[in-house]
Order: structure tokens, then C-alpha cells, then sequence
């Protein structure tokens, strides 16, 4: 007899309720689900994984998130920014690689000094590679200007976690203050479309609180909110934030682990041509986390490409890996563990979501 969770697969009936019995399918079942998410992928992105450049910028953040470790209130990260010349040199090392693509993400700065800094290196940048990098941020949330200002000096795509789409667990893993809105938090999404970014959300997974049906409203915000990328992981707890308190509520790793994958096999299947990170968080669970988010959907890889000096002062999470491993050596970990999901990689290219790309021409018809 034919399991729930294949006839659910066999319909391509994604109710909110078919959705959560495809959350909950336990190992086996979940085969059933990252099979067809792999059917989907071959057929509308195929097989080419792209590598975006990571620079994390700074580890300033004046917002104070409960789970993240960056936090503006833990005092224990030595605070840096990548200078110029360290932004441009891994920028070039980028380019150099036939990377198409590099990203710049940050804590959450929204002071004048900083917004000009971003400006001048997306400038420099698109100036060293004849315009030929894309450049994604992740930056958080700021005015409608600023998204403008940074678009028109050569950002064109934008990453903004929703983080949780439930209004009440959002504020349960944030200070409820003018800083820390959901509804601010929308509306950025919504600036970000209208200036023109290829726009990214996620969420986290696994969190103390979110249960199947939240996940299953998440997949179905990223529908309704027609994202054109996501990066999603799971919540790993850090002891030096709030959120550590509530440990005791947390899934085992290996259940956020597959729980991660199955939130992307997902969303690979009810959105299709949508670019999907395979997260370093996942990593983080399992060595060959990313392979595995490979497999069952995801077609982006970030690696990180921050010099290393920097590395220990962006600890979102704990025993987040890479901090002392050299560019080269990761790009090849990297090669080997897509080679071996079956993909190669797309080298030269920037790799635009076919989303994006399709919503643009149809809206020019
Ligand atoms: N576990 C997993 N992901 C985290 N992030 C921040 N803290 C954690 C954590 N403890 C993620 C958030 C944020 C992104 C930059 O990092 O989703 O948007
Ligand atoms: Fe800052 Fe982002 Fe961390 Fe929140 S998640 S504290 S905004 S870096």
C-alpha cells in the first residue's frame, strides 16, 4: 500500500496539512520526498551548482536578536570590518575563480559612515570586474534610499531572512521593540522588490517553539511573498545568547538536520525554478551537510571567502565550521562534495534565479 507521504507527492496537492504530514515522514518517507524535489531540479535549474563569494563585512550589529551570537549585546566577539583592500582582494580572488557571484553580508548597521563604506566597495568592485561579478547583500534591514543607493552602485540581489514567519514565535526569539518589528521586517521585503533586487528570505529551523505547522506556513509565506532565493539552515543554539535558556527544547541535531533538508526538498518542489542555498548551517550538523542539501534541492553554495584573521569574530552559532580552513582546500572540499551529489559546477556565470528571470519577462509583456 502506497505511504501517506507518496500519495500526497503523487497528487502535488500542497495544503498547509499535506505539508506538515511531509514534515513530520520519518527517514524513510523522506527518500520519497528529496526524489521528486531532485525530479523538480534537473527539470527546471538542472544541475549546475553556483558558487557566490562570501565576505562577511563586519560582526557590528546594533540589533540584538535572541539566537544569534553577533548580537550587539555579547560582549565577548572582538568587533572588526574587513577593510578595503581585504574586501577587494577577495572580491578579485572571486572573479579570478570564475566565481559568478560574490555576497556581502553584515550585522545590521544603519549609520551614514557604513552605508557609504557599502556603497564605495560595490562600486570598486563592479569597477574591477569590468562588471562582470554579480553582487549579492545581506545587510538587514534599511530605508528605502539605501536600498536604491546600493542598488544603483551595482547590488542586484538582496537576501533578508523573515527568520519565522509567525508573528508570535518572531517575537519570542526577539526583543519586542521598534528595532526587532515583523512588520518592518515585511515591509523591507516589499522595498526590496520595488527597487528592483532579486529577492532572498529564509528561515531557521529547529528553533525552541516552531513546530511542523509554522514550517509549513513558512513554505507557504516564501509562495505568497514569490521569493526568488532562499537560504534556510538550522537553529543551532550559542551559549552567550538568550535563546540558549530553552535548549532543553530542542530537537536532536540529526532531527533539525533532516528536518532542514526536508524544508528544502520542499520548497524545491512547490516553487520550482527558485535558487536554494545549501547553508553552512547544515554543515554545521553534519560533515556532509551541504551535499545532502544538494540532493535534495538546493543549487547555491557560498563559500566563504572572508580572510581568516577575521573568521572567529562571525560565530552566529556554535562550532560553526571553516573558521580556520584555507580558501583553496574549502573550494576543493567544496568541488568534491558536489561532484558527488551529481552536479558540477557553473563557473563564468552568474547564476540569476530562473524565478527572477521569468517574472521580469513576463512582466514586460
Ligand atoms: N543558528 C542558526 N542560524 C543563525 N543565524 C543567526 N543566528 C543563528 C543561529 N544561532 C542566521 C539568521 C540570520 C543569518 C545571518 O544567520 O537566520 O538571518
Ligand atoms: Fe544582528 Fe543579524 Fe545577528 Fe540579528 S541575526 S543580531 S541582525 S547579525
Amino acid at each position: 500500500m502506497p505511504s501517506r507521504v507518496s500519495e500526497i507527492l503523487e497528487s502535488e496537492l500542497y495544503t498547509k496539512e499535506n505539508l506538515v504530514t511531509l514534515l513530520n515522514a520519518g527517514t524513510e518517507d523522506s527518500e520519497l520526498i528529496f526524489q521528486k524535489a531532485a525530479e523538480i531540479k534537473e527539470k527546471f535549474v538542472g544541475n549546475k551548482v553556483f558558487f557566490r563569494g562570501l565576505i562577511e563585512l563586519s560582526n557590528i550589529c546594533s540589533k540584538n536578536c535572541y539566537y544569534c551570537g553577533i548580537r550587539r549585546g555579547n560582549r565577548n566577539p572582538v568587533r572588526y570590518v574587513v577593510t578595503e583592500p581585504e574586501v577587494l582582494e577577495a572580491a578579485r580572488y572571486a572573479f579570478d575563480n570564475g566565481f559568478g557571484s560574490i555576497v556581502m553580508q553584515s550585522g545590521e548597521r544603519i549609520d551614514k559612515r557604513f552605508i557609504a563604506y557599502v556603497e564605495t566597495l560595490l562600486k570598486k568592485i563592479k569597477t574591477l570586474s569590468g562588471d562582470r561579478l554579480g553582487i549579492t547583500l545581506s545587510m538587514g534591514e534599511q530605508t528605502e534610499e539605501t536600498y536604491r543607493r546600493w542598488f544603483e552602485a551595482g547590488a542586484h540581489r538582496y537576501l533578508l531572512r523573515i527568520e519565522t514567519s509567525n508573528r508570535e514565535l518572531y517575537y519570542k526569539i526577539h526583543p519586542q521593540d521598534a528595532r526587532h518589528d515583523y512588520d518592518q521586517r515585511l515591509e523591507a521585503l516589499s522595498l526590496l522588490r520595488k527597487v528592483g533586487y532579486n529577492v532572498g528570505s529564509g528561515v531557521m529551523i529547529g528553533l525552541p517553539f516552531q513546530t511542523s505547522e509554522d514550517l509549513a506556513e513558512d513554505l507557504q509565506f516564501f509562495k505568497e511573498h514569490d521569493i526568488d532565493m532562499a537560504g534556510m539552515g538550522p537553529y543551532i543554539e550559542h551559549a552567550e545568547t538568550p535563546l540558549y535558556k530553552h535548549r532543553d527544547l530542542l530537537m536532536p541535531k540529526e532531527d533539525r538536520l533532516l528536518l532542514s533538508l526536508k524544508m528544502v526538498a520542499l520548497l524545491r518542489i512547490t516553487m520550482k525554478d527558485v535558487n536554494i542555498a545549501a547553508t553552512t548551517a547544515m554543515q554545521t550538523l553534519a560533515k556532509d551537510g551541504r551535499e545532502k542539501a544538494l540532493r535534495a534541492g538546493a543549487n547555491i553554495i557560498m563559500p566563504n571567502l572572508t580572510p581568516l584573521k577575521y573568521r572567529e569574530g562571525y560565530l552566529l552559532y556554535e562550532n560553526k565550521p571553516g573558521t580556520n580552513e584555507q580558501v583553496e582546500d574549502s573550494i576543493r572540499n567544496l568541488e568534491n562534495q558536489i561532484h558527488s551529489a551529481g552536479c558540477m559546477v557553473g563557473y563564468g556565470e552568474w547564476g540569476d534565479s530562473r524565478h527572477f528571470s521569468k517574472r521580469q519577462s513576463e512582466s514586460q509583456i
